[in-house]
């Protein structure tokens, strides 16, 4: 029998994920907050990408981990979000705002896990009944 790597999905090695995110959190610019974050995603070619929050003196401009970690995402080739931590200075994992929820979704679907603190879970727990490329009748955007 021939493998199908089309149907072949990395599995997610949790402690590495979370040392990464934990090595990024310190590249963080935070200055207003002092709160650094760190993500780090598993993509569905086997890749990880990478991401820290980078505040701005107005500070609403500022760019949570998630958002750099999806353009990277998109700058290294694109993919699908297979599994997703995010950490805060300590390396202690913390939940992604309900924005970057949002911006998950889109990149990761219903079936994102996401290492939460009380264990991993899928993105349908995490962002219940969410809005996103079905409602927009967009089912090529959807997995
Ligand atoms: N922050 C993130 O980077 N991601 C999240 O999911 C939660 C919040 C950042 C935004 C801001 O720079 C700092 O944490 C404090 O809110």
């Amino acid at each position: 029998m021939k493998f199908d790597f089309a149907e072949f999905v990395p599995t997610p090695d949790w402690a590495q994920l979370r040392a990464l995110a934990t090595e990024i959190a310190g590249k963080a610019y935070a200055p207003y907050s002092n709160y650094r974050v760190g993500a780090a995603a598993l993509v569905d070619d086997g890749r990880f990408v990478v991401g820290c929050n980078v505040e701005n003196a107005s500070y609403g401009v500022g760019l949570c981990a998630e958002c750099g970690l999806v353009s990277e995402l998109y700058a290294s080739g694109g993919g699908r979000l297979i599994a997703f931590v995010c950490v805060n200075g300590d390396g202690e994992v913390i939940m992604p705002c309900g924005r970057c929820r949002q911006l998950l979704f889109e990149h990761g679907g219903t079936d994102l896990q996401v290492l939460t603190p009380t264990g991993v879970l899928p993105m349908s727990e995490v962002l219940p009944q969410a809005f996103g490329p079905a409602d927009l009748r967009r089912p090529d955007l959807e997995v």
